[in-house]
């Protein structure tokens, strides 16, 4: 399958998006879309982490269409600088699943990685109460991350191996281990945010990231 080509009359060029009244260095954190080329630059993200397998450009393009309202693109002067790609499990709607994460290695250790999740999070609730990964042992920043989730949100997380190492093909391959991150209670969700903005305002400084739902 193919993206309609140019010339075609559904054919576009990704279209820049819209301004969001960023200031200069602001990393605004919005939902991905096709129109906007977003697939493109989270192909781009995930190859340049380093550590996520590489897979075909359409996949994220197919995310950025179908799976708008369930992933996210984190932005600073107009260039990419994160995405979550996640959906909801058609047998277990309560749940948001997270596929695949990456931050830009240049705005990394900033809590980019927790804004966007606690920022989907927010999005999707009350209708989602879980929120799973899949990490492998080694990736201690990852881990580190999704436990930090956990820990805001005054909630528990199991981990369970869910594929093991052997179930893969080709050279050796660590175990996924299943992180489920819940029951998340929306008031806890709406006090995070406010929690977060309070702080924010005590300290004079400027927000980091800008979460836009657009
Ligand atoms: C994992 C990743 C998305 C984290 O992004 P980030 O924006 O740097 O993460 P944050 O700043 O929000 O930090 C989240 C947690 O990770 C920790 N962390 C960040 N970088 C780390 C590092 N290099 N080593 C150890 N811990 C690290 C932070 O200290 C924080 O934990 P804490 O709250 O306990 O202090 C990023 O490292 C990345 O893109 N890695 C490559 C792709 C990848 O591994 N994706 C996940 C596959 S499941």
């Amino acid at each position: 399958m193919t993206l309609p080509r140019e010339g075609s009359s559904s054919a576009s060029k990704p279209v820049a998006a819209p301004p969001q009244e960023a200031e200069d260095g602001l990393i605004v954190v919005r939902r991905p879309r096709l129109e906007y080329g977003d697939g493109g630059a989270m192909w781009r993200l995930a190859i340049e982490s380093g550590v996520l397998e590489e897979n075909a450009e359409y996949t994220y393009h197919m995310f950025s269409h179908y799976f708008g309202e369930t992933s996210t693109v984190a932005e600073v002067d107009g260039r990419a600088v994160g995405f979550v790609a996640g959906f909801r499990p058609p047998y277990r709607q309560d749940s948001l699943f997270v596929w695949q994460i990456a931050v830009d290695e240049s705005v990394r250790g900033r809590g980019l990685a927790a804004a966007m999740l606690h920022g989907l999070i927010r999005r999707l609730s009350p209708r989602i109460h879980y929120l799973e990964a899949t990490v492998t042992p080694s990736n201690e920043p990852s881990t580190r991350t999704f436990r930090g989730i956990a820990r805001d949100l005054d909630t528990g997380v199991s981990e369970e191996i869910l594929f093991p190492g052997d179930r893969f093909h080709g050279p050796s391959h660590e175990d996924e281990v299943l992180f489920r991150i819940g029951p998340i209670d929306p008031e806890r969700v709406a006090e995070y945010a406010l929690r977060q903005e309070q702080q924010a305002a005590a300290n004079g400084i400027r927000n980091l990231h800008k979460v836009v739902d657009s």
